[in-house]
């Protein structure tokens, strides 16, 4: 599915070719697009809002408010909702008002405040397409950064025969993809990260855990994906799925077993986020059978894990990017500059549990990005899913 998640806004106007944006619909939502669908008032004429509202499954909406009980649909929150407005088809008409800020209703009230790309395909007669007039609109949306979808050459709806037909929906629909990958930044990389906690064995039933729940690693994960990598999350115990073909999950459970499967997908990596909450130590010796209670006391000696970032970083080749987590209680800038320098990092993130929203749990995190030459970035308290915007965002500077 190369659209997951995008939201587009398809603008149906009145033309013959509406009946080709049921298919255009069909084609967006099977690669995963969700979509609204504003109409004019004459596009209804041409294909049924009932039609289209099955299709895209959500209500069609063509006035400012529903007459029958006053709703208002707002032109900007449908504006500020889409990651792309498709107008498809668009006659001259509303091509003119598109180019001339004329805003009689919702379809054009919506292209006037929103912000997210335009995208628009003309359908009309070969002599209006040709005329001078709408010839000058379309160069005036160009010039507004609209991308127009030529129309092909071929039988017209008229009967005659020439350029105006509305691109057919599988070439829409291919250069909606095109555009959406011409954005990601990280075609072709493939990028490590380590998620969650380690559980580190005592006996058959109990283990040495912590409480990172992986939200951190997982949001890095998709954030990734979302800008076209391919992803191997290694990742410990949690309870988070994943459902994006483009990220490889290896379930691990122990420090070790993390250890084995970094150092063994780094090597064709270009970089590598550590944000596991790996254990520093592990049981020096582990019980065959459970361990019973008895009155004394129990010691269990530990001894240290191996370090897996610092290991990926010795290792690292000159291209090759690396990024830490430091979670820290105390003397944070300080303790996480030196873990910069012990682990050859590239640039560390930063939470301290000083901070409210911060660290293992919450669905919130609040960070400072240290890069190798000092230089502190902070960041506002922000959802992991955001967070992991900043820190990606960070990673494509440097690759
Ligand atoms: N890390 C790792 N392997 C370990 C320990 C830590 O890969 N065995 C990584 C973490 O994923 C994180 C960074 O190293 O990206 C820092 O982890 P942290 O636990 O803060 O550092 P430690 O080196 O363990 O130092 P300390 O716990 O003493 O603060």
């Amino acid at each position: 599915m190369k659209l997951k998640d995008k939201n587009i806004l398809l603008g149906i106007t009145g033309s013959i070719a509406a009946y080709k944006a049921a298919i255009l619909v069909r084609l967006l939502v099977k690669e995963g697009a969700n979509i609204k669908v504003v109409m004019t008032k004459l596009a209804k004429e041409f294909i049924t809002p009932l039609t289209m509202a099955t299709l895209s499954k959500n209500p069609i909406l063509v006035d400012f408010f529903d007459p029958e009980n006053g709703q208002w649909n707002s032109h900007v929150d449908l504006g500020s909702w889409a990651d792309l407005y498709l107008i498809a088809p668009a006659t001259a008409n509303t091509m003119g008002k598109m180019a001339h800020g004329i805003a009689d209703n919702l379809l054009l009230t919506t292209y006037l405040s929103s912000k997210c790309p335009v995208m628009v395909a003309p359908a009309m007669d070969l002599d209006m397409y040709r005329h001078t007039a709408n010839l000058k609109n379309i160069e005036i949306l160009k010039s507004y950064g609209n991308i127009i979808i030529e129309p092909g050459t071929g039988e017209l709806a008229s009967g005659l025969s020439g350029k105006g037909r509305m691109e057919e929906p599988e070439m829409i629909t291919q250069k909606v993809i095109d555009f959406f990958s011409v954005k990601k930044k990280l075609k072709n990389r493939r990028i490590l990260v380590t998620a969650g906690p380690t559980y580190e064995p005592i006996d058959p039933v109990r283990f040495i855990g912590n409480y990172s729940s992986g939200k951190m690693g997982y949001a890095l994960a998709n954030e990734l994906a979302e800008q076209g990598a391919e992803v191997i999350l290694i990742s410990g115990p949690t309870s988070l799925t994943i459902n994006d073909s483009s990220i490889k999950k290896i379930d691990v459970q122990t420090a070790d077993e993390m250890f084995d499967a970094a150092v063994k997908y780094f090597k064709n990596c270009d970089a590598a986020i550590m944000s596991a909450a790996v254990a520093d130590y592990k049981p020096a010796q582990q019980y065959t059978q459970k361990v019973k209670r008895k009155s004394d006391k129990l010691a269990i000696s530990l001894e240290p894990n191996k370090d897996i970032a610092a290991h990926l970083g010795k290792i690292k080749k000159k291209n090759q990017v690396i990024v830490g987590f430091a979670l820290e209680t105390n003397d944070e800038f300080k303790n996480a500059k030196q873990k910069i320098n012990t682990k050859n990092l590239d640039f560390i993130v930063l939470n301290s549990l000083k901070d409210k929203g911060a660290g293992f749990g919450f669905n919130t995190n609040k960070i400072s990005i240290i890069d190798k030459t000092g230089k502190v970035d902070h960041f506002d308290l922000k959802s992991k899913n955001q967070v992991a915007v900043d820190i990606v965002k960070k990673l494509i500077s440097l690759l």
